[in-house]
């Protein structure tokens, strides 16, 4: 079994900080975009947490390059189905490694006019980072490790698990 960096008790903990912030930003209507699959467990617990208005949709984007590296070209496999134009929007991510694929896509999502556009993700792997991104909120800074759970995979396994955990190969 992979070991445990952050427990689901931490994760809840601070998730509940996330939504107190994301409110103060934001006090009317907040549209979450969760990128599939990874986020999907971290927006479940995202949306209970934060009280008021919110609505959500969802993208699949695929990037380019090998199993644990992305190029940062991606490719939208399932799109929005709802317009951002004038809207609060804040993309939920699951991880952040080198930047790439979120760089591309707040710049896909901007140029859809939203009224606002912040990003919130859980886990900040910043040491690898290899191009500038804004991430308004950031859950836990992690260190350069491989990790699965809570809704993190490697090749569509582990998402399940409770935890968030390192996967030693
Ligand atoms: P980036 O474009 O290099 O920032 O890659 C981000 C994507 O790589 C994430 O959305 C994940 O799909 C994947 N990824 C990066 N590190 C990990 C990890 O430790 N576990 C699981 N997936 C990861
Ligand atoms: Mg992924």
């Amino acid at each position: 079994m992979p070991d445990v960096l952050i427990d689901r008790a931490r994760i809840l903990a601070r998730i509940a900080e996330l939504s107190t912030e994301i409110r103060r930003d934001v006090p009317g209507d907040v549209h979450f975009v969760a990128v599939l699959k990874g986020a999907f467990v971290f927006l479940a617990d995202l949306m209970r947490a934060i009280e008021g208005p919110v609505s959500c949709d969802f993208m699949v984007v695929t990037s380019y390059g090998a199993v644990q590296q992305s190029s940062g070209d991606i490719v939208i496999r399932k799109d929005l189905e709802e317009s951002l134009q004038d809207r609060e929007v804040v993309i939920v991510e699951d991880i952040v490694d080198s930047g790439r694929t979120l760089a591309r896509l707040q710049q896909i999502l901007r140029s859809r006019q939203p009224r606002s556009l912040r990003t919130v993700c859980l886990l900040d792997k910043r040491s690898r980072r290899e191009v500038a991104v804004a991430i308004d909120y950031v859950g836990f800074v992690i260190p350069d490790r491989f990790v699965v759970g809570y809704g993190l995979d490697l090749d569509g396994r582990y998402r399940n698990l409770p935890d968030i955990s390192i996967l030693d190969e």
